[in-house]
Formats: structure tokens, sequence, C-alpha cells
């Protein structure tokens, strides 16, 4: 029995106690590498794509896709580092299995602690715009579902709150049914997906494959149209003036908000890209997971990437990237009659943002059972997280409790909030995953294995932070000068919308964290020859933090203290390594 915070499993152990095979958990071993990749595609494309991209648009201009590159980078060096301990440790837990191994059982749990907020608070975000999509398409067939029954409470009352001229928010206010003090709006299209999705999952991992596969070939084809149509319109109504748009100066910009407009859109884009990493969740459902899990994770990611950057691009040469303000239907805004004006197009991407948004939730929904399911196993979490259904073999009683997870907040959260929640959370477990393959031991190279490369960083990776250092004072000789200064800009609190303590002056101290961070690891990959790879995974994920804003770095500081204080009160105790002989 070990007391340890920090106590580790070895490998050898989770080998042999997680299911080796099909038999040992009674999840069934169908999936093969054009599985995962489908289900990788199906997990990344959905949202961000068809909804948040407008955001970042707006905010970055057409350079925009300079982040969309920046974040294909960091999450192509995660990937590496996930396909390695995938390859190694081929159970479903992914991220929090992958940190028992390599942190210990305290940083493990508050991964599989802050990958609730992937897996299912990135649901929420996806449920509401799959509403958004879905309502828009039945107002196109003519069926009307009234404005407080589509939007969230919260959504509502801040739009109300903050003077917003957003006229379907302030409908939804004004004419909804009122008991006692309370008005009834919630997003009932939202709820409803929710339950479907929730009674799928449950029903068994092949039916829901199959469902997977046709809803990832569709989207991907429309996503082609989109980018064709769209491309060839930029082109011939000469509109290629538009990826260079005035800035505020008037002199003609790729980048009209600078590289600080582009990273505002951090949140957006990165969620953009969440989703290959749930792949890993699958690895006792693969067929092969140590060869077939590290390929279906990089070639989904690789498919999104180059999608990722050519819609961009046709979105901000078809349309101003200015009147991308508040559309959150982008890809079908730019073929509104006052835009590319092609009708039949609005239809279809109507329609194929629904079924790519189902997709991503059917991915999610999926993968936050199974990871429950092994913290279950390790004693983290109470036993009845592990029980699989006698007849569809899947993890019964966590599919229910993720559906109500995620169902329940729906009626209380907004969109922004569960975005930046999911964004950060991530990023942070990203971090983790490419920190933990520093500190597991090399290994043998294996035949019919993924291996991650070993690239020695001992002089490269200095090398890379001090010229990051020169780059960065050279274009702002203030640059790290105005780290230090205090930020008056306010930040009004999520949930009351009104200004509160998070709004205190500070300095930038996620910037002043990630350049003392990227220092230090500098000299540690000097003195212990560490691999290239996951300190570039590392750096550029912490790089991608620095984006985030200080009410979201306060919200989830407080959503981990919550975790520890839990772990402390059951997982400590419960666990097996806590209670073995
Ligand atoms: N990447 C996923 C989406 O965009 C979460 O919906």
């Amino acid at each position: 029995m070990s007391n340890s915070l920090f106590r580790k499993k070895n490998i050898l152990s989770i080998l042999a106690e997680g299911p080796d095979d099909s038999h040992a958990t009674g999840l069934h071993r169908v999936l093969t590498v054009k599985d995962l990749t489908f289900f990788g595609i199906a997990a990344i494309l959905g949202a961000g794509s068809f909804s948040s991209l407008g955001f970042a648009v707006f905010h970055g201009g057409p350079g925009v896709v300079v982040l969309f590159i920046i974040t294909a980078i960091a999450c192509g060096f995660t990937a590496l580092c996930y396909s390695e301990f995938a390859s190694r440790i081929p159970v479903a837990g992914s991220a929090y299995t992958y940190a028992y191994a390599s942190f210990g059982e305290l940083f493990a749990w508050v991964i599989g602690w802050a990958l609730i907020m992937e897996y299912s608070i990135g649901n929420i975000y996806v449920a509401y715009s799959w509403s958004d999509y879905f309502t828009s398409l039945m107002e196109k067939l003519h069926v009307h579902i009234p404005q407080y029954l589509s939007t969230s409470y919260m959504e509502a009352k801040h739009a109300v709150e903050n003077g917003s001229s957003n006229v379907e928010e302030l409908a939804a206010w004004n004419t909804a049914p009122v008991v006692g003090s309370l008005r009834i709006i919630l997003d009932l299209p939202a709820l409803i997906i929710n339950f479907l999705i929730t009674c799928l999952v449950y029903r068994g991992i092949k039916e829901s494959r199959n469902f997977s596969n046709i809803m990832v070939i569709l989207k991907m084809a429309v996503v082609a149209l989109i980018i064709l149509v769209g491309g060839y319109l930029v082109f011939a109504n000469g509109l290629t003036a538009n990826w260079t748009p005035p800035d505020d100066a008037g002199v003609k910009s790729f980048m009209p908000n600078g590289f600080s407009g582009v990273m505002a859109a951090v949140a957006s884009v990165f969620f953009a890209y969440i989703g290959f990493d749930a792949v890993s969740v699958l690895a006792e459902e693969s067929k092969n997971p140590q060869k077939d899990l590290p390929k279906g994770m990089i070639l989904s990611l690789v498919i999104c990437t180059v999608v990722y950057i050519l819609l961009s691009l046709v979105l901000t040469g078809a349309v101003n990237y200015r009147n991308f303000d508040g559309v959150g239907d982008p890809l079908a805004f730019i073929f509104e009659k006052q835009n590319l004006n092609v009708g039949w197009m609005q239809m279809l991407v109507a329609v194929c943002a629904v079924i790519a948004m189902t997709s991503v939730l059917l991915v999610f929904q999926m993968g936050q059972p199974r990871m429950w399911m092994t913290m279950s196993r390790d004693g983290l979490m109470p036993p009845v997280f592990q029980k699989i259904h006698a007849k569809y073999k899947t993890p019964s009683f966590a599919t229910i409790v993720t559906g109500l997870v995620v169902g329940i907040p729906i009626l209380f959260t907004d969109k922004t909030f569960v975005l930046d929640f999911t964004s950060i959370a991530t990023l942070f477990a990203f971090v983790l995953v490419c920190g933990g393959v520093l500190l597991i031991p090399a290994k043998e190279k294996l035949g019919g294995r993924f291996h991650l490369p070993y690239i020695n960083g001992q002089f490269i990776f200095p090398l890379i932070v001090a010229v990051a250092i020169f780059t960065a004072w050279r274009l702002s000789a203030n640059y790290f000068t105005d780290m230090f200064k205090l930020d008056f800009s306010a930040e009004p609190d999520y949930i009351s919308g009104k200004k509160t303590f998070m709004d205190l002056a500070t300095p930038n101290v996620s910037l002043i964290i990630f350049w003392f961070c990227a220092v230090l690891l500098s000299i540690f990959a000097f003195i212990k020859k560490f691999s290239l790879i996951p300190l570039m995974g590392v750096i550029t994920c912490m790089y991608l933090l620095t984006g985030m804003t200080k009410a979201n770095w306060i919200w989830f500081t407080g959503w981990l203290v919550l975790g520890v204080i839990i772990y402390f009160l059951y997982g400590y105790r419960k666990s097996k390594l806590a209670t073995a002989p």
C-alpha cells in the first residue's frame, strides 16, 4: 500500500490489469484504422468550423489562417505524444491513463477531472450550436420553434442585461411564459439531441460506428463542396482583395487587427481541433491499437487542418471579415443573398451542419464514459462506473451519467462560457500529456508499433527558445516589459455579466509563466537531452494557453481545486494503489 501523493502505476501493471483482449472488459474489438480516422474526423469537424469559425474570423481577419496553422502544429506534436502513449498503453483511459504512468495518481486524477470539460462540457457547446442550425433549418422548412424554446436562459438574460441588439435573444426573453418570477426559457432541441445521442451510445459501439461513418462521409462531401463553390466564386467575382482588408489606419493587411486580434480567437480555433485525442479512448475497441490508433489520430488531424485552412480562406475571401460580427452560422452566411448569393448552398450547409455536429456529439458522448470506466477500475471513482451492459456491451451506468452531465448544464450555461472552459481544460491536459512523454523511460523498438522518433533537444530546443525571445524583442522592444504592466481592461464575469474581483488589474501572468517555463525547459532539455517532439508539444500548447483570459483562468482554477478536494475525499483512500496489500 502506498500513501504517496505521486504514487504511480507502472506500464506493465496497467497492461496486465487493463484488458488486453476483448473478453476482459466485454467491449467489442471491431475498429480498424479507417474507422478510427473517421472517428477522429467525426470528433474534430463540427461546431468549431460550422459555428465558432465566424467569431474567429471576425477577430483575426484572414490572418486567422496563421492561428489555424500554429494550432495544428501544437496539436500535431500532441498527437505524436498521444500516439507514443497509445502504443505503449493501449487501454481506454487516454490522457488519464498516460498521466498515471508518468506523473502519478494525483496528476492522473487532475487530468481526468479536466477532461470532463473536454468531453462533457465541450458537448454542451456542440449541442447549443446543433440547436442553432437545427432551428434555422426548421425555419427554412417553415416549422417555427419559439425563441424561448431554442435558446439558453443565460444567453437571453445576458442579451437583455448587456443591451444586445440580438433580435432572437430579446424575443426569447420578451415572449417567454412566466411562472412565478421565473421565465421559461430553455434550449429544447439541445436537450433532445443530447437525449437521443445518449440512447445511441448506450445501445452500442457497432451501431454508433456505422452511424458515425455515414455522417463523416456526408459532412466531408459538403465541406468539399463549400470549398469548391465558395473558392470558385471568390475568384470568379474578383473578391480576392478581401484577403488584405484595410486595418483601422487604412493600411491593407492580412491581419487587420494585428497578431493580438488573431490570438483573441485561440479558444474558438483550438476548439475546432479538439477531438483527435478522443480516438485514443477507443483503444479497447480497436483491432490493433498499437498501430492503428496513432495512424487514425494523425490522419484525421492532417485532413482537418487542410480543411480548416481552405475554409478560412474561402470565408475571408467571400465576405469582408468585419461582416462576421455575431454570425453563428458562417458557412451558410457566405452564401446568403447579400454575399455570394447561392440559395441551394445555404440549405445544404444547414443540413450538413446538423449532421456534422451530431457526429461530434456522438464521439464525445462515447469518450466520457470510457474514461470514467478506466478511472473506476483504478478505484478513483465508484465501482458502478465500470458496469458493462450485459447485452449491449457498453459502459451503461457511466453513459447515463454522461447524458446527465451534458444535459443538466444545458439549462444553466451559455455558449461562450462552455467554449472557453473546454479549450482551456483540454490545452492543460495536452501540456501534461506531452510533458508525460518526457518522463517515461526509453523503450526498445518493437516491429509493427508506433515509435515516437527521438530527436535530441539538447541544443535545438534552447536555440528555438532563444530565437523566439530575440524575435519577440525585435518585433516589439517593449514586449517583455509590457508583460509586467498592470492590465486594466475589464472582463465582466461570465455568470453575472457584471464586473467582479476578476477585473482587478494584474500583470500578464500567463505570458510571464510561459516565458519562465520556456527558459526552464531549455535548461532541462540541455541537461537531460530531452526529446524534441514532446518539448515542442509542451511549449506550443503552453503558448496557446497564453491566449486565454483572466476570467477563464480563475474559473478553471476553481474547477481544479474542487477536483483535488474530491480526490482527497474519495480517490486518495479508495484507490487500488492505496488499498492493495
Ligand atoms: N472540434 C469539435 C468541434 O468543432 C469539438 O465541434
